[in-house]
C-alpha cells in the first residue's frame, strides 16, 4: 500500500497544468458503444478510473488503447454485454454503460454497483428512466439485466438532481425512437461535455446545461475525435493548495468559468484571485476569513470541493458552517482533520468549523478520493511530516499528484 509523507510549510510557486476531467473522460469514453467504429480522445487523463473504464470497454469487446493522453477506442466489434462484478465494484462509474448498451445492443447485463464510503448511491433513478423508456429491467443476483427491442421517447422526471443518471439516460434516448424530455436534469459541465460530443456524432439534443433537456431520437450515429474539457475539481484543489499555504500559482489549461462558485467563496475568504482566458492567478498571501458553504449541484458549489475547503476553513479567523446536501457520509474526512488539531463538531450533515492558529502533522487514513485531496493538503500546511495512508483513493482522481505538487515547491513523496 503506498503513502505520501508531506512535510508542511512550503508555499506553493509557479505553474501547475490541469489535467483533462475524470467526471467527463469517463461517460465521454463509454459513449463510444453508441456507434460502431474508431474514436480518438484526447487531452484523457492517467487515472486509475479511465483504466477501469478502458477495462470495461474491452471487456465488452472494443479495443481501448492509450498514446500518451490519447486513448483510440474501436467499438467494431461488441461480443459481450454484460459488466462484471469484479469490475464494477471497483468504479461505480460502469453504471453508465447501461443506457447506451440497451440502445445500441438491445441488451446490457450490468452488476449493481455497491454503496460506497460517501454514500447508498442508489441508482433508482437511473432504472426508472430506462423503464420509461421500455426497457424491461430485472434485478437478480447482485445484477441489473435491462432489454429493450427499440427504446421509445418518454417525459421523464428526475426526483434528485443526478449527473451520471442524466447521462446514463441522455445516452440511452439519442437512438430511441421519438423524443424524450429530461427534466431536473443536472447541469453540470461534464453532461453538457457529453451531450456536445454526442451531438458530434449525429445525435439530435437541445438544453443540455438547463434543467430541461430535450432529444430527438436519429437511427444512427458515427464515431468522432474529440477533447476532454479541464477538471474542475482538480482546478479547485491547486486553487485551495496555494491559498492555503500562502503561495504564488498559475493554473494553466484550466476552466475558470467552471469553477465560478469556488472562485466566489475563496474571493470572500480573503483569497486574492485573478482570471484571464484559460488560467487562473491564486496569490495566497493574507489571512483568510471563515465563511459559510453549502454544496449543491451545479452551478452551485461542489461537494466534490467541499473536503477541500473545509481544510482552508480549519485555518481561517472566525467560524464556518459547512453544510453537506448531495450525499449522507461525506463527512469521513473531519475525523482526520480534527486529529490534526482542526476544531470541528459535527451535527447531522452540517460541520462547524472553527478557524485554529496552525494544523500539526499526524499519520492520517484516506477514504474517498476527494477526502484524500483534502489530507493532502492539510499536510502541506501542517506543522511536521504527514503520512496519508491508502493513496490508491487519490490515484483515482488525480493524476501524478504528488509530482505536480513537488514541482511546485511542496516537500511530498511517494513511498512504497
Ligand atoms: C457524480 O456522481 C460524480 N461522479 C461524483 O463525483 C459527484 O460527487 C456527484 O456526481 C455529485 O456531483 C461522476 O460523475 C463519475 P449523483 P453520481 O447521481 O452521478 C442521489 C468524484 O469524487 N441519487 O449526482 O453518482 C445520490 O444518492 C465523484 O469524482 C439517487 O437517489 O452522483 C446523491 O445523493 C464522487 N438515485 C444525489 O442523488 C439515483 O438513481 C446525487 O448523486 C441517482 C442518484
Amino acid at each position: 500500500m503506498d503513502k505520501i509523507l508531506i512535510e508542511g510549510g512550503h508555499p506553493l510557486k509557479g505553474q501547475v497544468r490541469i489535467s483533462g476531467a475524470k467526471n467527463a473522460a469517463l461517460p465521454i469514453l463509454v459513449s463510444s458503444l453508441l456507434a460502431e467504429g474508431s474514436y480518438t480522445y484526447s487531452n484523457v487523463p492517467d487515472l486509475k478510473d479511465v483504466e477501469s473504464i478502458k477495462q470495461l470497454l474491452s471487456n465488452l469487446g472494443a479495443r481501448a488503447e492509450a498514446h500518451g493522453d490519447k486513448v483510440h477506442v474501436d467499438t467494431g466489434r461488441i461480443l459481450s454485454y454484460e459488466a462484471p462484478y469484479d469490475l464494477v465494484r471497483k468504479m461505480r462509474a460502469s453504471i453508465l454503460v447501461l443506457g447506451p448498451m440497451v440502445a445500441r445492443l438491445q441488451k446490457a447485463r450490468v452488476s449493481l454497483p455497491g454503496g460506497c464510503a460517501i454514500g447508498a448511491r442508489p441508482i433508482n433513478l437511473h432504472l426508472k428512466g430506462l423503464a420509461q423508456l421500455g426497457a424491461n429491467i430485472i434485478l437478480e443476483h447482485g445484477y441489473v439485466q435491462a432489454e429493450a427491442k427499440k427504446l421509445k421517447g418518454a417525459d421523464i422526471y428526475f426526483d434528485t438532481v443526478t449527473v451520471t443518471g442524466t447521462e446514463n439516460l441522455m445516452m440511452a434516448a439519442v437512438l430511441a425512437e421519438g423524443t424524450t424530455l429530461l427534466r431536473n436534469a443536472a447541469r453540470e459541465p461534464e453532461v453538457v461535455a457529453l451531450a456536445e460530443v454526442l451531438h458530434k456524432m449525429g445525435a439530435d439534443i437541445q438544453g443540455a446545461g438547463t434543467t430541461v433537456i430535450t432529444i430527438n431520437g436519429v437511427t444512427s450515429l458515427k464515431p468522432v475525435s474529440v477533447s476532454i474539457i479541464p477538471d474542475r475539481i482538480e482546478t479547485g484543489t491547486f486553487m485551495i493548495a496555494a491559498a492555503l499555504t500562502h503561495g504564488d500559482v498559475t493554473l494553466v489549461d484550466c476552466e475558470p468559468d467552471h469553477v465560478g462558485a469556488c472562485i466566489d467563496k475563496l474571493r470572500r475568504a480573503g483569497v486574492r484571485i485573478s482570471v484571464h482566458e484559460k488560467t487562473i492567478h491564486v496569490d495566497g498571501n493574507d489571512e483568510f476569513i471563515s465563511v459559510d458553504v453549502k454544496t449543491q449541484p451545479y452551478p452551485g458549489f461542489p461537494t466534490d470541493m467541499q473536503a477541500q475547503f473545509m481544510v482552508l476553513m480549519s485555518i481561517a479567523n472566525g467560524t464556518s458552517i459547512i453544510s453537506e446536501t448531495i450525499f449522507e457520509n461525506r463527512f469521513i474526512h473531519v475525523g482526520e482533520l480534527k486529529r490534526m488539531g482542526a476544531d470541528i463538531k459535527i451535527s447531522g450533515n452540517t460541520a462547524m468549523v472553527k478557524g485554529v492558529s496552525g494544523l500539526s502533522a499526524a499519520p492520517v487514513m484516506a477514504s474517498d478520493l476527494r477526502a484524500s485531496a483534502s489530507l493532502i493538503l492539510a499536510g502541506l500546511v501542517a506543522e511536521g511530516q504527514t503520512e496519508v495512508n491508502r493513496v490508491y483513493h487519490l490515484d483515482r482522481g488525480y493524476e501524478a499528484i504528488e509530482k505536480k505538487f513537488s514541482e511546485l515547491g511542496a516537500a511530498i513523496k511517494r513511498v512504497k
